[in-house]
């Protein structure tokens, strides 16, 4: 790790909004973390954090999460917050593939996924964070009536998806293939990650698909 990593790393443990794998907190988000009984939000693969940020600054009714494994990502994000003084959300450093080992069942009210990684090639499909094994976990921590919301600009990812979703029972909510030339009624998804509008500059459509267990 270079020295300038290294101490944005140094930084970034030493951050109150960024939590280094808080086994400890499982089963008490709400209650003990954030000291209410607000709905529990998660963004898995958040990067920078920057469709959480913008969330909380949308909701300051509820209670984010971003998770993601880059640290110089959450840091960023974490200044940010701490910047504009957002304390309805909190970064935490973990693998998503231990989400059991964080969150209890039903403790999370709502799931974003936002333009992960496509993980193209045969032997790393089940990385993705929409493949079988994940979709699972995220079966066992979500609450009754909970919803996944998925935003991709990868078409292949985004088929992939709807084939987990159908063999694993979900039900597709909202399916939209082509979300700048749909009318769109909700804000929340006119949120624009640097990825979303990478995407955007390259001509991509983006795909949107809003699941429930
Ligand atoms: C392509 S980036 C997108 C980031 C963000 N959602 C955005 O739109 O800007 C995908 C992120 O997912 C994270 N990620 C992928 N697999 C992960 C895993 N198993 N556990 C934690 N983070 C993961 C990566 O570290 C990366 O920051």
């Amino acid at each position: 790790m270079s020295r300038h990593k290294l101490k944005k790393f140094a930084a970034a443990v030493n951050a109150p909004n960024i939590l280094f794998e808080p086994r400890d907190r499982k089963g008490n988000w709400k209650q003990s973390f954030f000291k209410n009984t607000n709905p529990l939000v998660v963004e898995l693969g958040c990067g920078r954090g920057e469709y959480t940020l913008a969330l909380a600054r949308m909701f300051p009714e509820k209670n984010f999460i971003g998770v993601d494994l880059k640290v110089d990502r959450l840091w960023a994000g974490a200044c940010i917050a701490r910047e504009q003084h957002i304390t309805n959300m909190v970064f935490i450093r973990i693998n998503i593939y231990e989400l059991l080992n964080f969150f209890m069942p039903n403790e999370i009210d709502e799931i974003w996924i936002t333009f992960p990684d496509p993980f193209s090639k045969g032997s790393k499909l089940k990385k993705r964070l929409t493949s079988t094994t994940y979709i699972q976990l995220y079966r066992s921590v979500l609450a009754e009536g909970g919803f996944i919301h998925f935003k991709t600009d990868h078409t292949s990812l985004y088929q992939f998806t709807k084939k987990v979703c159908l063999q694993e029972n979900m039900k597709i909510l909202q399916d939209i293939d082509d979300l700048y030339n749909t009318e769109i009624e909700e804000i929340v998804l006119t949120i624009q990650t640097a990825f979303e509008k990478k995407h955007l500059q390259m001509n991509d459509t983006i795909k949107y698909l809003k699941m429930q267990f």
